[in-house]
This record gives structure tokens, sequence and C-alpha cells, in this order.
């Protein structure tokens, strides 16, 4: 059900039952208010004959239902005089024996009392009970009168009111209709807008001016929408850089391939030549590694293991001290005591790509340093070279996919520039930190903090 017709039903429901409490409250306290009335005016009348109805008490009985004929014509009631147990003296309609006992339950309050009361035969009456002082003895006067009056005059009243609730609730049912309605439009403007984006056409705009719940939705909705767009953007500009990427080295291998033919008779060109095509093969092969780790990063969930500093510093040792010492590069450890809660294989990864570069782009007879540190918060692994540094203008770029700075593809052949997006990725996966500082021709130092492991 939309919510327009839930917001409406709610409403209505919650006017019925008030409206019905209302009546309710109205209707009793006119009744209250209207028998109140009518017992001051029978009270009046009672008092004005009581004097000489106790007169007559308890002497004779017959002079007693003549007074008390005169004033029930008069008052169009009936009137019986009771003695002091509340049995029957006298009856204006002469049909009530002297001694006879009434059921009512008026007789059981003590002195004035008032009652209505509907009979069947009679429709509704009203019971006055009177008390007086006669000579001897206590008696009472019960007057009983006729009040359809008061009861047509009520249920006049009660249609009146009915009417009037009718005629508000129908208004009501109507203005509801037209808040609710208002209420939920947005909602229904933001689903129209939503449904226009496409694939193709990721917008979503949509003016509201107050400031609630609403407006925050329609702008949490707009910067997803931006944020979407800025993704698939990035996604397409990595998807044409990587084409293009890939498209170098292949046009290389072709160039090669194509010349190859005419040095089949010259040996040496010839190995120069397949030399050439392995090492473009090679890069080819890396980068598309390279590209599909980035594409499956982050897919599977991390595999934490704790691993120490002594695991860091075997792996490293292993992996690259053939590689340090070809090239005549000191590999120093300097491990602190730290643990790390890391997917091992995917930590590694960003490790192996840090201590490569910093070999890669270092001269021979420098030294690469590998440190760890614990930290009251966090842990850090760091590694340092005396290499080509970078320059401060490139470093802002050095975690685009295949960035690769001037100096560093002079300096070395190899390289795709996957690598720093690589371990940045990997490192966030982990909810860490990678920083880089360097000087051109000085050195470069590059820190992964980690938060501690609990
Ligand atoms: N230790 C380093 N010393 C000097 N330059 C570096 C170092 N590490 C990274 N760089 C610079 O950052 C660029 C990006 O690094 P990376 O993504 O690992 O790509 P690649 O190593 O394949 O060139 C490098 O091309 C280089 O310009
Ligand atoms: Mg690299």
């Amino acid at each position: 059900m939309k919510i327009r017709y839930q917001l409406w039903l709610i409403f209505a429901g919650l006017f019925i039952t008030f409206s019905f409490a209302l009546y309710m409250v109205i209707a009793n306290s006119y009744e209250e208010r209207l028998q109140a009335g009518y017992e001051q005016i029978a009270l009046a009348q009672g008092s004005i004959i009581l004097d000489k109805v106790a007169g007559t008490y308890p002497e004779s009985q017959q002079r007693s239902i003549g007074y008390l004929q005169k004033y029930s014509e008069q008052l169009k009631a009936r009137l019986i005089v009771l003695n002091e147990d509340k049995s029957v003296f006298a009856d204006s309609f002469a049909e009530l024996k002297q001694g006879t006992t009434l059921k009512l339950a008026i007789l059981e309050q003590e002195g004035y009392a008032s009652d209505f009361l509907y009979t069947d035969d009679f429709g509704y009456l009203q019971y006055t009970l009177l008390p007086f002082k006669a000579a001897v003895n206590q008696g009472y006067l019960l007057m009983i009168q006729p009040a359809e009056m008061l009861y047509a005059e009520l249920s006049s009243f009660r249609y009146w009111v009915l009417q009037a609730l009718l005629l508000s609730l129908l208004i009501f049912f109507i203005l509801s209709y037209v808040v609710s309605t208002w209420l939920t439009k947005p909602i229904g403007q933001i689903i129209t807008a939503l449904k226009k984006i496409t694939p193709r056409k990721r917008f979503f705009s949509l003016t509201y001016r107050r400031q609630n719940e609403i407006k925050e939705l329609i702008d949490a909705i707009q910067r997803m929408v931006e944020e979407l767009n800025l993704y698939d953007e990035r996604q397409q500009r990595f998807l044409s850089t990587s084409s293009h990427e890939l498209k170098t080295p292949l046009a290389t291998m072709q160039l090669i391939l194509e010349n190859l033919p005419y040095v089949r008779e010259n040996e040496e060109k010839y190995l120069e030549f397949t030399h050439d095509l392995t090492l473009q093969v090679q890069k080819m092969k890396q980068m598309v590694e390279q590209l599909l780790q980035i594409t499956r990063l982050g897919k599977a969930p991390l595999k934490k293991e704790i691993i120490s500093e002594q695991d860091i510093g075997e792996h490293l040792l292993q992996s690259f001290q053939y590689l340090a010492k070809n090239k005549n590069i000191v590999l120093q450890f300097k491990l602190q005591k730290a643990f790390f809660n890391v997917d091992k294989r995917l930590f590694f990864r960003a490790l192996d790509n840090l201590v490569a570069n910093a070999i890669r782009y270092s001269p021979a007879e420098t030294v690469v340093t590998i440190k760890t540190k614990s930290l009251k918060e966090e842990n850090i692994v760091s590694v340092f070279d005396q290499g080509i540094g970078i320059s401060p203008s490139d470093l802002p770029h050095i975690f685009d996919p295949f960035f690769r700075a001037n100096d560093a593809t002079a300096w070395s052949q190899e390289g795709s520039g996957l690598g720093l997006a690589i371990v940045k990725q990997i490192i966030e996966l982990h909810r860490g930190k990678i920083t880089v500082n360097s000087k051109p021709e000085k050195g470069t130092s590059v820190y992964l903090t980690l938060p501690r492991p609990k």
C-alpha cells in the first residue's frame, strides 16, 4: 500500500477515535447538566407541597390522598407518601395499598435523592425522593414524573453533535488526503528521478527547498550518483590507459618481427633481436599479471594472520639477496620487535614491490635498509634507499596506475608503473597508510603504517 494511503488511514483512524471520545464526553456532560436542571425543578416543586403533605401525615390517609391528587394533576406527576420505613402511606393514583413496599433503587438512598429510569410501559421517568419531618414521625414524598422531554432534548442534541462530527469527519478526510499527498509527494518525485537513471545516463537532479530528512536523502542520492560517475570515469580511464600501455610493447614486437627476416644472415643482430623480443614478451606478461592482480584485489576476503618482524626479514632476504648482490647493493635489516596482522601473501607482495623499486632505482655501491618499528597504536615497516629519488612534481603521481617518472624510464627499462598502485590498494585493504619521502639523487623512504594487532 502506498505511504500516502497509509498516512491517510492513520489520520482518519486517529480522528475517528478522537471524535468518538469527544462525542461521548459531550453527550454525557450534556445529559448530566440536563438532569441537574430537571432535578432542581422537581426539588422546587416538591418542597412547595411538602409542608401540606407533612401536615396530613400520618393521621388521615384519605385526606392525604386528596391533597396528593390535587397536586398530582398540577404537576403531572404521581405522588406517593412513604412511611419512615419507606413503605407506602398514600398514593395519588390510589392504587398502592398502605404498607406496600416498593422495589426502587432510589429508596435505598438517604435524604434528598433523584433518579432517571427507563421503563417499558411509561418510557423515561424521573423519580424524586424528599424526606420530611412530621409531628411524630419522619416521612418521605416520592414524585414520579415523565422525563420524555429531557430525553427528546438529549437525543436531538446527540443527533446535532453527531451530524457536526460527521461533517467534520468528511472535511477531515479530504484535508488529510491533501496533507498526506503533499507530505509524500517528494517521495514520488525521487522515485521518478531515480527511474530516469540508466547505465548510460547517470544523472539525478531534484530541487527541494526545505531542510529536512528528504533533503538529506536527495543530497545523499546526488552524492552517490556523482561518486558512481567518478568511479566509472576512473574505470574507463584505467581501461584505455591499460590498452594503450599494452599496445606499446606489442608495436615494438611487431617491428622486431617484421625486421627479423632481414637479419637472418647476421647472427649477432639476430640474437640481439630475439633477446629484445623476449624482453618485450616478459614485460607484457608482467603487465598482464599485474593488471589481473589489480582487478582481483579486494574481491576475496583477507586471510589475516599474525606475522613478526622476523618473518618479514627472512622473506625479503630470501627474495632479494641475489638480486641485490648482482647489482652490488647492500641489503640491510634494522628490525625492532613488531607484529602485523595481515594477509601474508598480499602483504609480502606489497613489500616485494617496495624493495624491488628501491633496488631498481638505486646505483651500485648503495645501501637499501628495511626497518620495522612498534608504536603505541600502530606498527611500521619502512624501506630506505640511496637511489635516484623522485622529484617533488612527480611525487603526487607515483600511485597512479602506469605512472613512471621520466628519470625512472631513463634509468630502467623494466617496470610498468603499476607496482605502487597495487601496494597502495593492498595497504588500504588492511586499513593502513603509505607515505613516501624522497629527495632527487639522495634517496627515497617509503613507510607502511598498519594498526597494531589487538
Ligand atoms: N624507490 C624509488 N626511487 C625512485 N623512484 C621511485 C621509487 N619507487 C617508485 N618510484 C617512482 O614511482 C614510479 C611508480 O612506481 P611503480 O608503481 O612501482 O612503477 P615501476 O616500478 O614499475 O616503475 C616509478 O616509475 C618511479 O618513477
Ligand atoms: Mg615498481
